[in-house]
């Protein structure tokens, strides 16, 4: 199949412009060609959802390891997010999200009980807790900005938490995830990429140190757990095999999250209507939680490295090319979504987005997410009212980054709802 030139002559897909409003393209490459070599970085494109779908679901032909294909020019360009394995104090290793079976499933079984429904339903009074204790400390303003005061510290609380560290160590958490972010956003410069490796480096040096804590006491928690773990029957775990556990679940946890409550804000907002059904009709906020994921998709694309010579939708693919997986994309085609820029919280097929991915990577943390959104969005519904941008501050932005999509920022005015009686 030849590449349409429409999409040739378009501005590179990393450009600014592009990430920070890619919907028009997304359009036109799943529209023009669903599996498309950039030619401006010579990684493949799959951006519709039966293509996407396919390609998640095949990993013996898609692998996830693709920090090698990264690192060793697998494609013609390499995205400028490379990590740099050399400034980090442990350099990155392979294990869940980088890793193909067998490893990716030795290494997920470990921490895969952390995360079922049942143990995310035990923790639900604790997520409702926490969201209050937040929500108190803003509503007697009438104003705020909802990502840094709510959307962020949230999900940041809920796993500080669950890795047993101490309430007093949560800002050092926010700081860590920044400096992955910057990492991962793929548009750092020089002194932003050794930031990044500080930043790393410190919440390796953190985390080495409370692993020993619990190898000498173990506790009931993650850490104890990780440690005490073996993989291939006998063997204990690298610390930096451990390392990169705790980093997956701090990152792929935290921001996804955060954006994904923030979108659901922005996306009341601007839809009137559908915040008045969802305020109406609170039996609507499961299926308001599905679709926002649709509609925001917060990882918006992810990497595979193809293995074999193959082809997608009528496209050859050789093996060893860089491919990206944009489930954003997928998230909007018409195919399968109807008036797929509409947000309609009561579209029946919401839940089939793949903002959680589909196939042997589906999202290890998918239950906490949408616990973490429905409990943010029943308390803020229940505890304020005449929500609107706060047009004093900076309009809100989408962070550049190539994989992740979410705001920097979310100012928002409000007035507080039924405090007599939540005090009486
Ligand atoms: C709205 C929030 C979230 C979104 C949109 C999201 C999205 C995703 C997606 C798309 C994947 C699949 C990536 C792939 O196919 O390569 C994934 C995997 C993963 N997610 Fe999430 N995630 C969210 C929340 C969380 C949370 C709360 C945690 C844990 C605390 C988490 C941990 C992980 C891990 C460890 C993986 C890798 C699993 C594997 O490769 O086996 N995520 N996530």
């Amino acid at each position: 199949m030849s590449t349409p030139s429409v999409i040739e002559s378009e501005p590179g897909p990393f450009d600014p412009d592009v990430l920070a409003d890619p919907w028009d393209y997304y359009r036109r490459l799943r529209e023009q060609a669903p599996v498309h070599r950039d030619a401006h970085t010579g990684i493949y494109f799959i951006s519709s959802y039966r293509a996407v779908s396919e390609a998640a679901r095949d990993w013996e032909t898609f692998s996830n390891r693709f920090g090698v294909a990264l690192n060793s020019g697998g494609a013609d360009r390499e995205p400028s997010n490379t990590p740099d394995a050399e400034a980090q104090r442990h350099p990155p290793v392979d294990t869940m999200l980088t890793a193909d079976p067998p490893e990716q499933r030795r290494f997920r079984k470990l921490v895969n009980k952390a995360f079922t429904v049942r143990r995310v339903e035990g923790l639900s009074e604790r997520v409702h807790g926490i969201a209050h204790a937040l929500i108190d400390g803003f509503v007697a303003d009438d104003k705020v900005d909802l990502l840094a005061r709510f959307a962020q510290p949230l999900p940041l609380t809920v796993i500080a938490e669950q890795l047993g560290a101490p309430h007093e160590d949560l800002h050092l958490f926010r700081r860590w995830t920044d400096g992955f972010l910057l990492q991962l956003s793929g548009t750092a410069d020089e002194a932003g990429r050794r930031e990044a490796q500080r930043l790393i480096s410190e919440f390796q040096e953190y985390f080495e140190r409370r692993l020993e804590e619990r190898r000498a006491a173990p506790r009931d928690d993650i850490l104890s757990d990780i440690v005490h773990a073996t993989v291939e029957d006998e063997r204990s775990l690298s610390v930096a095999e451990m390392l990169s556990i705790l980093q997956q679940l701090l990152v792929a946890g935290n921001e996804t999250t955060a954006s994904a409550i923030t979108e659901g804000v922005w996306l009341l907002i601007r839809n009137p209507d559908q915040l008045e059904l969802a305020r109406r009709d609170p039996t609507l906020l499961p299926n308001l939680v599905e679709e926002v994921l649709r509609v925001a998709t917060p990882t918006a694309n992810m990497w595979r490295v193809c293995k074999r010579d193959c082809k997608l939708e009528g496209v050859e693919i050789p093996a060893g090319a860089l491919c990206m997986l944009r489930f954003a994309a997928a998230d909007r085609d018409p195919a399968v979504f109807p008036d797929p820029d509409r947000f309609d919280i009561t579209r029946e097929n919401a839940g089939e987005h793949l903002a959680f991915g589909l196939g042997i990577h589906f999202c290890l943390g998918a239950a906490l997410a949408r616990k973490e959104m429905l409990t943010a969005f029943e308390t803020l519904l229940e505890r304020l009212e005449g929500f609107s941008f706060d047009d004093t501050a900076p309009a809100p932005r989408h962070r550049p980054n190539v994989l992740l999509w979410g705001f920097d920022s979310l100012p928002i005015r409000f007035r507080a709802r039924n405090e007599a009686r939540r005090t009486a």
